[in-house]
């Protein structure tokens, strides 16, 4: 279900391609290569009290993820922050969370990128999220599944083609566990379906995996080794393995639409107390009052 802040607006629009539609009619052509080949990119960010957090990281890491496949921005960034804001204005979101996606545009379906390549596609959404629900996962923690990382090489691009993420999350839901944890081949942790994963290690130490084409590189990952380093809390980026998770004192995760969820079990079994640990609570603090500055 749809949560709206209290305020139920006439409908939810979407951007495509220079034009505010209604959700319910808005699409793409049927030879989109991102629907036909997975040609595309994105990003989501969050929207608080109207703004949304984090905005040139996000814009960053999207001009990054272009460049990679060969692509360059849709559009100037200071045209691309309007529309991302008027499609915020325009679903009446104060808190929840926008969704980008850049794909390669229309063309008969061949596999590799054309000489002459079409006009990009650029969609956009926004809506609500259940605050509700992400305030219990801070208070109550959650659990993680793990499994085996059966994505491809270059998991630092932030492409749609997800399908390897989506099983992982499906087991994990359907063990009763928020997300999954992908394991590499060497044991070591890689990150979540959809987040950056974390310890505390038994010398208080914060840990997270160093950047590679292994892991995306999280916007709150980087903004949480910044504001704990300026905290004077000890971080290290260094991949760590199950078996260390496992006997870490805190483990959590991080994303836009969720910054440091504890992580109270892994594959059933008690990661510290089994409650939602004080350095991720800290860390929590931290990230938040950073954001309460930053749109101030
Ligand atoms: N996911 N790792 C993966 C594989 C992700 O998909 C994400 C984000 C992250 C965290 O990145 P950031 O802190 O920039 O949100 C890490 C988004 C939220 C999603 O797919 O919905």
């Amino acid at each position: 279900m749809d949560h709206w802040n209290g305020r139920r607006p006439a409908g939810r629009i979407a951007y495509v391609n220079g034009r505010y539609v209604p959700h319910g009619e808005a699409g793409v052509h049927v030879e989109d290569r991102g629907l036909q080949l997975g040609d595309a990119v994105y990003e989501v960010c969050r929207i608080e009290n109207g703004h949304m957090l984090d905005l040139e990281e996000h814009l960053d890491r999207l001009e990054r993820s272009l460049r990679e496949i060969e692509m360059a921005m849709p559009m100037r960034r200071e045209a691309l922050k309007l529309v991302m804001a008027e499609t915020v204005r325009r679903n009446h979101v104060r808190d929840g969370l926008l969704y980008l996606q850049v794909t390669r545009g229309a063309l008969k379906r061949d596999h590799p990128i054309p000489e002459h390549p079409p006009k990009p596609t650029l969609i956009m959404t926004a809506r609500a999220m259940d605050e509700a629900a992400l305030v219990r996962r801070h208070i109550d923690g959650v659990a993680v599944l793990t499994c085996p990382d059966r994505r491809w090489g270059r998991c630092d691009i932030k492409t749609t083609q997800l399908l390897a993420n989506l099983l992982a999350k499906t087991a994990a839901r359907r063990a009763g566990a928020l997300e999954a944890w992908m394991i590499d081949d060497d044991g070591f942790v890689t990150e979540g379906a959809s987040t950056n994963a974390w310890i505390v290690d038994g010398e208080g130490r914060v840990v997270t995996r160093d950047l590679s084409h292994a892991i995306l590189p999280g916007v709150t990952r980087r903004v949480i080794l910044e504001a704990a380093a300026a905290a004077q809390i000890p971080v290290v980026e260094r991949r760590f393995t199950l078996a260390e998770a496992l006997a870490a004192r805190e483990a959590f995760l991080s994303s836009a639409t969720g910054a440091a969820i504890p992580v109270v079990s892994i594959d059933g079994k008690k990661i510290g107390t089994g409650s939602p640990g004080p350095l991720t609570r800290r860390i929590a603090e931290l990230y938040a009052k950073r954001s309460r500055e930053r749109l101030a």
